[in-house]
């Protein structure tokens, strides 16, 4: 079957690699002549595990091709995925012109019948926009169908998420196009992936409903860790204790210094304004956002508190995407982080495996960038561990000592376990663990 996937940028790229891959026929769209001339190169334009792989493997097998010309594209598929961006206006509403635009051209170069499937996170009722838009452009001369069909990948696991999700949901009005859906998931089928077959505005509002329910989890263990550290209790094994309940279950109850990225943050709020849109208020979800926000405050008087003032400080902080496996900058809780360490008269030393050139404009222009975290570290009053990379996991303890001017980790993401950091002379701040322990010989916190 040949598809046509517009927009290449996170969502489009990854579903087209991976539908190249089940052996489909796919041509990825982009206007912007840059990227889609670098995609030909073979260069990614993102950082993600193993994509870079699989887009070549296709390319050169012949499944794979990038185009700008949006036309004979969607004129020689059978499918056609939007996945173009739905950025967020200033009132938090999505805006959906790129999408409106794509349909104006499905509905323009509908030469026969094709099913139209919305990619990207679209507010509810967004199916219907397109259907329109696609039926008024084409005057009804051929039939269609409009699909919703959310991704629910995270960035850094994008491909095991796509080969290996939980569900795939379909939204679609006609038996015809959830038989095109099925063929072209057929390799997720035939492992044994349940498939949700639902209306397409269940499927919109799954999406938002599923990340609307993680983003209060996240925020959930976020307010207890501060009860924790209030109380005397560790969130770590509060967690552990929770997680263990089938009913909860242990995934996203990691504490941190809150949520951020392309999804949630933006899901979140379009969530609060479509139940707005509808005279309705989500009290939860206006919670979790305002608790979000409440979290990201709260981090620089804690690292404030740890390195006893931050005047004149030189802090090294290690990790500048909004999680680890990325470069994303977006919405990532290192911004505030950063830029509060900087107006209360910190000198920041930083480091990210990846996502430094994204960082560099969203950040104070005083930040000095680091080769890596023992770099950073190089003079530095002590480290403030931001992200959740994995070789922050394993850093040599010893020589990030001796290249500190005092022996201080504030780990905002709890990598560590306290009492191998003790053990190893540094005075150590978590989140949701009240005990900081003290350095060998040193003061406590
Ligand atoms: C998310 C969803 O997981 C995915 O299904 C959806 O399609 C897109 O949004 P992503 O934004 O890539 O994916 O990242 P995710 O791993 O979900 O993390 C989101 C944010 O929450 C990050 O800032 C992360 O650090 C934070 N997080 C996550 C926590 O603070 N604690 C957790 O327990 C989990």
């Amino acid at each position: 079957m040949k598809i046509c996937v517009v927009g290449s940028g996170y969502v489009g790229l990854v579903t087209g690699a991976c539908l190249a891959d089940f052996g489909m026929t796919v041509t990825g769209v982009d206007k912007d002549a840059d990227k889609i001339a670098a995609l030909e190169r073979g260069e990614i334009p993102i950082y993600e595990p193993g994509l870079e792989e699989i887009v070549e493997k296709n390319v050169r097998a012949g499944r794979l091709s990038f185009t700008t010309e949006l036309a004979p594209a969607i004129r020689e598929a059978r499918a056609v995925f939007i996945a173009v961006g739905t950025p967020p206006l200033p009132d938090g509403r999505a805006d959906l012109s790129f999408v409106r635009q794509v349909a104006e051209a499905i509905g323009d170069n509908l030469n026969d019948y094709k099913v139209v499937i919305t990619k990207s996170t679209v507010p509810v009722g967004t199916g219907q926009m397109v259907e329109r838009v696609v039926r008024e452009r084409s005057g009804g001369s051929q039939e269609f169908a409009v699909v919703s069909n959310p991704e629910f990948l995270r960035e850094g696991s994008a491909l095991e998420d796509f080969y290996r999700p939980d569900r795939v949901v379909i939204g679609a009005r006609t038996q015809r196009a959830v038989d095109v859906m099925l063929e072209i998931y057929a390799p997720l089928k035939a492992a044994g992936v349940p498939f949700v077959i639902a209306n397409v505005e269940s499927s919109e509002m799954i999406k938002y409903a599923s990340n609307g329910f993680l983003a209060t989890k996240i925020s959930f263990i976020n307010e207890v860790a501060e009860l924790c550290e209030a109380v005397g209790a560790d969130v770590e094994v509060v967690a552990r204790g929770m997680g263990l309940d089938n009913r909860i279950g242990p995934k996203f109850l990691h504490p941190g210094p809150g949520f951020g990225g392309s999804c949630f943050p933006k899901d979140t709020r379009a969530v609060a304004q479509i139940a707005e849109e509808h005279g309705l208020r989500f009290a939860i979800i206006d919670a979790v956002l305002d608790a979000n926000e409440r979290v990201k405050q709260r981090m620089v008087p804690k690292i404030a508190g740890a390195f006893d003032g931050l005047e004149g400080r030189t802090v090294a902080v290690l990790g500048l995407a909004f999680k680890g496996d990325t470069d994303d900058m977006r919405e990532s809780p290192a911004i505030p982080i950063v830029e509060g360490l900087v107006a209360a008269g910190a000198r920041v030393r930083a480091f990210d495996p990846a996502a430094i050139e994204q960082a560099r404009p969203l950040l104070p222009e005083a930040v000095t960038y680091c080769y890596d975290a023992y770099d950073a570290a190089r003079g530095a009053d002590g480290v403030v561990i931001a992200t959740e990379w994995n070789q922050f996991r394993a850093l040599e303890l010893e020589r990030l000592r001796q290249l500190l001017t005092r022996p201080l980790i504030v780990d905002l993401r709890n990598l560590y376990e306290p009492e191998r950091v003790a053990a190893a002379g540094f005075h150590y701040v978590s989140v949701g663990r009240s005990q900081a322990t003290p350095a060998v010989g040193g003061e406590r916190a």
